[in-house]
C-alpha cells in the first residue's frame, strides 16, 4: 500500500490572529475525511494560538524554522524543545529563503534536522537549485550536495525525514516546474535516500514552488512526488483545499 501524501502549507511571514482563525476553521471544515496528511507551518508566535490543532487529528501543526542550538544565549531563537512543547509535528529546515537571506549553510541545516528529529518532530528538509544553477546543468549536483549533508549527520534515522524539492526559480514566481522536471529530481533524491537507508519508500518527497490548484494534480500523480509544500496557495482556504483534493485523487 502506498503511503499517504503529505500536503504542508508554508504560511511564511503572513497571518494575523483573526486571519489564522478564519483560515484554519475553513480548512478543517473543508477537508473532512481527507485521506492524506495535512499540516500548516505557521510563524512561531502563532503556535500558541493554534494549540487547538493539537486535539484536531485532521490538521497538524508545523513550524518554519528552529535554532541549530539546544538552548542558551541565542537571542531571538526558538529551540526544538520549545516547538515540541507546543505540539509541533513538522518543522521546515533549510528553506531557500533562509539559505539566501540568513546565510544558512548545508551543515547548519543538517544540525537543525538532527535537533528536531531528537525531539520527535519531522523535519521537512528543503533542497533546490537556483535558475543559474539549472541553466548551468548543475541541478542534480546541487540538490544531492544539500541532501548529502543531512544524510551525513542523520544517517541512522534518515528515513524519518521528509524532503521538499523546491527549485528557487519556482518559488513565489508563478512558474511551476513541469511534472517531468520535478519527477526527474525527485527520482534522484529517492535514489540517494535509498542508497543511504534502504527505506527510501518511507520518505515523503514533496514538491514546492508555485504549486496551486491548477498545477497540483499533474505533479501529484508522478511516481516520486509524495505531496507538496505550498506557500501562497496555502493562505487561501479554497486553493489549499483544492490541492488537498488533488492529493486524494492522486492516491486513489
Ligand atoms: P510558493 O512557496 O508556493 O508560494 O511558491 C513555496 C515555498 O516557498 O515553500
Amino acid at each position: 500500500m502506498s503511503k499517504k501524501k503529505l500536503i504542508a502549507g508554508n504560511w511564511k511571514m503572513n497571518g494575523s490572529i483573526a486571519a489564522n482563525d478564519a483560515l484554519v476553521r475553513a480548512v478543517i471544515a473543508g477537508m473532512a475525511g481527507a485521506d492524506c496528511t495535512v499540516a500548516v507551518c505557521v510563524p512561531a508566535p502563532y503556535l500558541a494560538q493554534l494549540q487547538i490543532l493539537r486535539h484536531c487529528c485532521a490538521l497538524l501543526l508545523g513550524a518554519q524554522d528552529v535554532s541549530q542550538h539546544e538552548q542558551g544565549a541565542y537571542t531571538g531563537e526558538v529551540s526544538a524543545a520549545m516547538l515540541k512543547e507546543f505540539g509541533v509535528r513538522f518543522c521546515i529546515v533549510g528553506h531557500s529563503e533562509r539559505r539566501q537571506h540568513h546565510g544558512e549553510a548545508d551543515a547548519v541545516v543538517a544540525d537543525k534536522a538532527r535537533l528536531v528529529l531528537a525531539h520527535g518532530i519531522t523535519p521537512i528538509v528543503c533542497v533546490g537549485e537556483t535558475l543559474a544553477e539549472r541553466q548551468a546543468g548543475r541541478t542534480g549536483e546541487v540538490v544531492k550536495r544539500q541532501l548529502a549533508a543531512v544524510i551525513h549527520t542523520n544517517g541512522h534515522c534518515i528515513s524519518e525525514i521528509a524532503v521538499a524539492y523546491e527549485p528557487v526559480w519556482a518559488i513565489g514566481t508563478g512558474q511551476t516546474a513541469t511534472p517531468e522536471q520535478a519527477q526527474q529530481v525527485h527520482a534522484l533524491l529517492r535514489a540517494q535516500l535509498q542508497a543511504a537507508s534502504g527505506h527510501a519508500d518511507r520518505v515523503n518527497i514533496l514538491y514546492g514552488g508555485s504549486m496551486n490548484a491548477a498545477t497540483a494534480a499533474s505533479l501529484l500523480v508522478q511516481p516520486d512526488i509524495d505531496g507538496g509544500l505550498i506557500g501562497g496557495a496555502s493562505l487561501k482556504a479554497q486553493d489549499f483545499l483544492q490541492i488537498i483534493g488533488a492529493a486524494q485523487t492522486a492516491r486513489a
